[in-house]
């Protein structure tokens, strides 16, 4: 008997030890790269997961492949084997040995939990989201960006709002989620600290558009940001012709789901609207116009392309000022062939 439980226990010795030095040296290959203080402390409770799940895997799985080999049933041997009762040792150390891991793991998840949720900030930024774009709003700087710009390290508070459905907002190297939910404000907390460019997922499936819910997310330096704040200023107060400041929007809200070089996506090209005529799900046609664009932007189930599914959400009225929808509508008049 002694001499199985040293087989067995090398065994799963040596797979806790090959595994945990994979775990130690190969980490990084795991997850991807990391861009935040808070993802620091979130990898550290991976890690720990993961060494103790490696621990555990050894223990199992090592005693269970020695078990099925060592005692295999002989071709000569049909005896039913030794009965084997409780074990009054054992079956302490199996309910004390997981509770003091469970307990530990409770305790440094409340520690990491309320480190991550403190609320000091040094910069806020509001997060628009709906179906299926993304937008910022600096409110200290009286900025709107469909880009992310954050500087390293400050402490950034997300407020994220929802025009319609439940999103998800989703960085995985500032390894945070929060959703964004319609009816009323959730915060997430990052403080950047590797500079780069990364990418806003939407994590909640929210609709046609979903896997195209995505915006640029940039890491720079708190120089660069300031310079990027100063540019942002003078643009808007520049105010940009009409059909440049149309152009940006169409970029932000309206090119997860529409193209503008002919070839359809969710919904149907944006190009060459102007004069077109167009086939609609009852059979009718009509000829585009300013009017027709505009209340396709503000009311888009009133009149539906043949061929496309009525899923244009009516948010966008909301969500576009009144000088944003004439840019928007003067700029889909004017794109071309
Ligand atoms: Cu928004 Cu998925």
């Amino acid at each position: 008997m002694r001499k199985h439980f040293l087989r067995a226990g090398a065994l799963v010795v040596s797979l806790a030890a090959l595994l945990g030095w994979l775990a130690y040296t190969r980490f990084d290959f795991f997850v991807p790269r990391l861009a935040s203080e808070e993802g620091v402390v979130v990898d550290r409770l991976l890690r720990v997961h993961f060494f103790l799940i490696a621990a555990i895997f050894a223990l199992v799985v090592g005693f269970a492949v020695y078990s099925v080999w060592a005692f295999r049933r002989r071709a000569d041997d049909d005896t039913p084997g030794a009965a084997i009762h409780g074990h009054g040792g054992l079956e302490f150390l199996w309910t004390v040995i997981p509770l003091g891991i469970v307990l530990s793991l409770s305790a440094m998840g409340v520690r990491d939990f309320l480190f991550l949720r403190r609320t000091d900030a040094d910069l806020t930024v509001q997060v628009q989201a709906q179906q299926f774009s993304w937008g910022f709003v600096y409110p200290e700087y009286d900025i709107r960006s469909p880009e992310l710009v954050v500087p390293t390290g400050q402490r950034v508070k997300f407020e994220l709002t929802s025009l319609d459905v439940i999103h998800s907002f989703w960085v995985v190297e500032f390894r945070i989620k929060e959703d964004a939910v319609p009816g009323m404000t959730t915060y997430a907390y990052v403080t950047p600290r590797t500079e780069g460019e990364y990418r806003v997922r939407c994590a909640e499936l929210c609709g046609s558009g979903h896997a195209n819910m995505y915006a640029p997310v940039r890491v720079v330096s708190p120089e660069a940001f300031d310079a990027w704040v100063a540019e942002q200023q003078a643009a808007q107060q520049q105010a940009a012709s009409p059909v440049a400041r149309g152009e940006q929007i169409f970029q932000q809200y309206c090119a997860a789901c529409h193209t503008l070089d002919g070839s359809p996506k969710v919904g149907p090209s944006l190009n060459g609207l102007a004069g077109r005529t167009t086939t609609l799900d009852d059979g009718t046609t009509v000829t585009v116009d300013e009017a027709y664009i505009r209340e396709s932007i503000l009311d888009p189930q009133a009149k539906i392309v043949a061929g496309y599914p009525p899923v244009m959400p009516a948010t966008f009225g909301q969500a576009l000022s009144e000088d944003d929808l004439d840019a928007l509508v003067q700029f889909l008049l004017q794109a071309g062939e």
